[in-house]
């Protein structure tokens, strides 16, 4: 029997990504080519994400884009996103399994993987069961997972219910942190997950005030962080909008502190 050894290694991946300081997280994804293809700004992911680096806690990707795009001086942390196999043009993107390995996590110096669930679907046993099998594989290696509790196309799941217990679901398997979305009594969500959880930004907003006022109030209701994406590289200020997503997850700025940060950063970016 493998003896578990590897607890404070846990630990240090895990503060790595969620900072001991303020016990919050701002993760910066730029995963989506893995079923969308070349996202809108995202199709050449250095130059969208070079200027955001000193602003980030963690960076979450696939391999072939930390490969083949990313510095590997960088000092941020990777979140190595280790499942898909689907895209938005296939039959389901519910269909997703494990496609990187933990040996792979590893060799890249990971310190998470994160994987999708889609509870609810025709998929949920195939994408539930590849979660727990990864939990087994990462424990024995210290490497916490992060499960993304997936909505697909199906964006009106993302309601209180449905979103509490995916994450439930994913915490009883195993991920050490869950990814989901924010929503209407989103209190419920968090109050029934017993490991820590953020909120995905989703597509873009209409302003940069809604996406900094759902981040403010995922936080308020016990998020410890956020991974957005599209609502900071598609902003037409990145720069700008990560630092005032910045200011609401680690210094506890309003929404509305944090836009007149935004307004007040924004007239110095190209
Ligand atoms: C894709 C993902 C993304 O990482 C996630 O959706 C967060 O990005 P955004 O804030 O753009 O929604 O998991 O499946």
């Amino acid at each position: 029997m493998m003896v578990r050894f590897m607890d404070w290694g846990m630990k240090n991946r895990l503060s790595r990504i969620i900072k001991p300081s303020t016990g919050r997280s701002l993760v910066l994804p730029i995963d989506h080519g893995y079923f969308q293809g070349p996202t809108r700004r995202l199709e050449n992911p250095w130059r969208t994400v070079k200027p955001l680096l000193p602003y980030l806690d963690a960076l979450m990707l696939t391999r072939g884009i930390l490969r083949s795009s990313i510095d590997p001086q960088i000092e941020a942390p990777i979140i190595l996103r280790v499942s898909g196999g689907t895209s938005i043009i296939g039959p389901a993107l519910s269909d997703e399994a494990i496609t990187t390995s933990v040996v792979e996590a590893l060799r890249l110096n990971a310190s998470a993987v994160a994987f999708s669930i889609y509870v609810g679907t025709e998929h949920e046993h195939q994408t539930l069961t590849s979660l727990a099998h990864l939990v087994d594989e990462c424990e024995d290696y210290g490497i916490p997972v992060l499960a993304v509790t997936a909505v697909g196309r199906e964006l009106e799941k993302r309601e209180a219910r449905y979103l509490a217990l995916s994450c439930r679901i994913a915490a009883e398997l195993g991920a050490r942190f869950v990814k989901t979305y924010y929503c209407e009594g989103f209190e419920k969500v968090v109050e029934g997950c017993p490991v820590p959880v953020l909120i995905a930004g989703g597509p873009k907003m209409d302003t940069e005030l809604e996406a900094l006022e759902t981040a403010y109030n995922a936080i308020q209701a016990g998020a410890v962080g956020v991974v957005m994406g599209r609502n900071i590289w598609q902003s037409d200020h990145p720069v700008a909008m990560i630092r005032a997503v910045r200011a609401v997850v680690h210094e506890g700025a309003t929404p509305k502190e944090a836009h007149d940060l935004f307004t007040s950063l924004k007239t110095g970016e190209p």
